[in-house]
């Protein structure tokens, strides 16, 4: 992970940071919960059950599929994350959130 941020910002991307692309690659059969702790949870802690406490139009998966792939200002992306896996991911985290 570290290399790959290296080798990210020295290439193409020293302006924006370090935390840009994410290589993380779900295994074979990884639920949503799985990959949730794997990819995210260092970053996002479960409190009380929920994940987030999401605006209506938010709460849904392929709002949360599109910032797992297009990451944020702080949030890398996910580029490897995608097909049924970034769709279960995505789920999960809509149905551990609360929605504002
Ligand atoms: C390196 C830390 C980090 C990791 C890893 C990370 N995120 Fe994030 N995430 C953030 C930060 C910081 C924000 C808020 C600022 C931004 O958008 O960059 C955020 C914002 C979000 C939001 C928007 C929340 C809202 O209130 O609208 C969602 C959804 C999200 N992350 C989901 C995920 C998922 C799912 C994963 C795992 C695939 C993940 N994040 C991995 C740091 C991280």
């Amino acid at each position: 992970m570290k290399k790959t941020c290296l080798t990210v910002s020295v290439l193409a991307l020293a302006a924006v940071g370090c935390s840009k692309t994410n290589n993380y690659t779900p295994a074979a059969g990884a639920t949503g919960a799985d990959i949730f702790k794997a990819a995210c949870l260092e970053c996002h802690k479960i409190e009380n059950g929920r994940i987030f406490e999401l605006a209506a139009d938010k709460a849904n998966a392929a709002t949360i599929a599109k910032k797992i792939t297009e990451g944020g200002v702080m949030m890398s992306s996910f580029p490897n994350l995608k097909g049924e896996e970034l769709k279960a991911v995505s789920q999960y985290v809509v149905e551990n959130s609360k929605v504002k």
